[in-house]
């Protein structure tokens, strides 16, 4: 348990008891002043590895760092007080072995001082949570469409869509939810299906394009704001901030050629020396 003056941290056993109860608000945030603003109103933060896209205009996740994700999520968590931060294990980082894991975890958990890791896969990862979790390192795992897979699966399509792949998905989200994941992160799943798999598991289970029977929702911040230049079909707009940022942009831009800016309010007087 952490706490910041009078606010207690949310932790991942509260996200726990959460099951079945009021849903669960997540959105990403890799930076302080934002974690600031999504801190009133989310539950979680995740310093999603989707900053690859996002901060680095990458094409996929599949070259973000450690580095990376630990410098934004100590970033993130300067500017939260109460949400549980999650910050995301990118590709490379934790595949190799339960060990190697581990060790990536305990990186990222010294020095953000983070929440909760989270990871991707099902079946394939359930050793792993089981061993991490038993070592005090709270897991939130990524079943459905896991982005990282982006060179063996070819493309970011919905998954579930035949009832054929159904068990896959299933027996995913069973064996990480047995191995001791704390919540698991559903994406781009048709909606009976993910509606099936909240039925059926003890942990919470939050959507990212999945179903309003979710026990939460996740999205990235900059694409539901309307700052990313591609979103994917499941995204709901809720601001168009781009028009603003490149008005308020262009503004500045005819007032410095103009000369209007600075103008005198923008400026430091000289200091008038008394007689
Ligand atoms: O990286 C990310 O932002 C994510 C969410 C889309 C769930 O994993």
């Amino acid at each position: 348990m952490s706490t910041q003056g009078d606010i207690k941290r949310l932790t991942a056993p509260d996200i726990l008891t959460r099951k079945g109860g009021d849903p669960i608000v997540c959105l990403t945030s890799y930076h302080a002043h934002t974690a600031r603003i999504l801190d009133q109103h989310c539950d979680v933060i995740l310093v999603g590895d989707s900053l690859g896209m996002v901060m680095h205009g990458l094409e996929t996740t599949v070259p973000v760092t450690l580095d990376m994700m630990i410098l934004q999520g100590r970033a993130v968590m300067r500017g939260s007080q109460r949400a549980l931060v999650v910050v995301d294990m990118p590709f490379g980082s934790y595949e190799a072995s339960k060990e190697q894991a581990f060790m990536s975890a305990v990186r990222v958990m010294k020095e953000t001082q983070c929440g909760a890791i989270k990871l991707e896969g099902g079946k394939r990862m359930a050793e792993t949570i089981a061993f991490l979790t038993e070592r005090g390192v709270p897991v939130m795992a990524h079943v459905g469409l896991t982005p990282q897979s982006i060179n063996t699966i070819g493309s970011f399509r919905a998954q579930g869509r035949d009832e054929s792949d159904w068990a896959r998905i299933e027996d995913d989200a069973a064996a990480v939810a047995s191995a001791g994941a704390f919540s698991v992160v559903i994406e781009a799943v048709a909606e009976p299906l993910a509606k099936k798999i909240t039925a059926a598991v003890a942990i919470p289970t939050i959507g990212i394009g999945a179903s309003p029977a979710c026990d939460g929702q996740v999205l990235v911040l900059e694409d539901m704001l309307g700052l990313s230049p591609r979103v994917p079909k499941f995204v709901k707009r809720y601001g168009d901030l781009a028009p603003s940022i490149g008005k308020a942009v262009a503004d500045y831009a005819a007032d410095v050629r103009a000369r209007r800016f600075p103008t005198a309010e923008n400026t430091y007087p000289m200091r008038t020396k008394k007689p």
